[in-house]
């Protein structure tokens, strides 16, 4: 109910604005109002997955926290891991604003942010600074600038500069709002991307003595052939995990409500089926032979067990806790 109130005063402000204004409240640990959120006590209900120990199956999605700057406040909200980013090698400032766009009736947002972020370094030293100690993903993605042809060697800069400090690293090859990134998941593309990324873990590996797995994070927008030829390939170039999914350019679910028409990802309710049936397709072809994470749309402890039940190890939130609140991972903590 309390989140419901603040909610209709965030909803008045701009998209964008509403969220640093809510990550800033948050930063301030002290502020009265926030510690309702931090009160109750958080179950721990561990599981393994990649080869590592999760507190919780519930992390945080990528895109909250673009330069892991709030990761301690964050990381209080009881999710079992958070995952920052996207981040490129060099900063960069996005698409021109305004940029996301709530899609209320529809429990939807459409967002076109186009990997604003102040870069790799930046987002080390942020690491660096905070005291988490616990999972923590880091998901990065190509310069706007660096051709698609080149593109293999900005995932492999971040890799190299993330390796030390990320619990995992999430390659965001699914984001629509960067020109000709999706085609990273295609034919040779995909191939050579998966080939150069698993060479370099092996170097890093070797070189630190630590093992950081990595995962692919995918469309919800392909079709079950091309589905099966990523979970081909996955499991032939031994990826740790796939994240599925990121947002949707199909808008037929929003067509009418005001701002469906805005160009961008969608995500949230409308989101929630896509991206279960992606899971499915993943699950039967994978065999359990790579991990599945799951992301879209999940909005209540039903929509959770649904991603679960369809072949999900792990889940994650970003639309259902602008629609439900923080208080939302906790329940869903409870009750999965
Ligand atoms: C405003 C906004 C920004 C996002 N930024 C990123 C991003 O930088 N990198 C990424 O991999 N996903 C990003 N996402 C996608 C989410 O991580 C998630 O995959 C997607 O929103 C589906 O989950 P949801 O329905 O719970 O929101 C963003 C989503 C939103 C709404």
């Amino acid at each position: 109910m309390f989140y419901y109130l603040i909610r209709k005063l965030l909803f008045l402000i701009e998209p964008e604005r509403a969220h640093f204004l809510m990550l800033k409240l948050l930063y301030m640990k002290n502020f009265q109002i926030f510690n309702f959120f931090f009160k109750t006590r958080i179950p721990s209900k561990k599981i393994k997955c990649m080869g590592l120990t999760f507190k919780n199956k519930i992390g945080m999605a990528a895109g909250i926290d673009k330069n892991g700057e709030y990761i301690n406040s964050l990381s209080k909200l009881g999710f079992g891991f958070i995952e920052i980013g996207t981040v490129t090698p060099l900063p960069q400032t996005g698409n021109l604003k305004p940029r996301v766009f709530r899609i209320i009736p529809a429990e939807g947002i459409i967002n076109r942010m186009g990997f604003n972020n102040l870069g790799i370094d930046n987002l080390v030293n942020n690491i660096k600074k905070s005291n988490f100690k616990g999972i923590i993903g880091v998901n990065i993605g190509k310069n706007e600038h660096t051709k698609i042809e080149n593109s293999v060697n900005d995932y492999l800069i971040c890799i190299e500069k993330i390796y030390c400090h990320a619990s995992y690293i999430a390659i965001n090859i699914s984001s629509p709002n960067t020109l000709n990134l999706r085609k990273l998941q295609y034919g040779i593309l995909f191939k050579n991307l998966l080939y150069e990324i698993k060479k370099k873990q092996k170097a890093l590996h070797q070189k630190h003595l630590k093992y950081v797995p990595i995962a692919i994070k995918i469309s919800p927008d392909l079709s079950k052939q091309e589905l099966m030829y990523i979970s081909k390939q996955l499991i032939k170039y031994k990826l740790d995990a796939v994240i599925a999914t990121n947002t949707t350019l199909d808008h037929s679910l929003i067509s009418g409500f005001k701002h469906s028409s805005e160009k961008g990802g969608l995500s949230g309710l409308p989101l929630q089926k896509k991206s279960t049936n992606t899971i499915s397709i993943l699950s039967k072809n994978l065999q359990k032979k790579i991990p599945i994470i799951g992301v879209g749309g999940i909005n209540s402890i039903n929509a959770a067990k649904e991603k679960l039940a369809s072949g999900a190890t792990l889940i994650q939130i970003y639309s259902g806790l602008v629609y439900h609140g923080p208080k939302l991972v906790k329940k869903i903590i409870h009750n999965i």
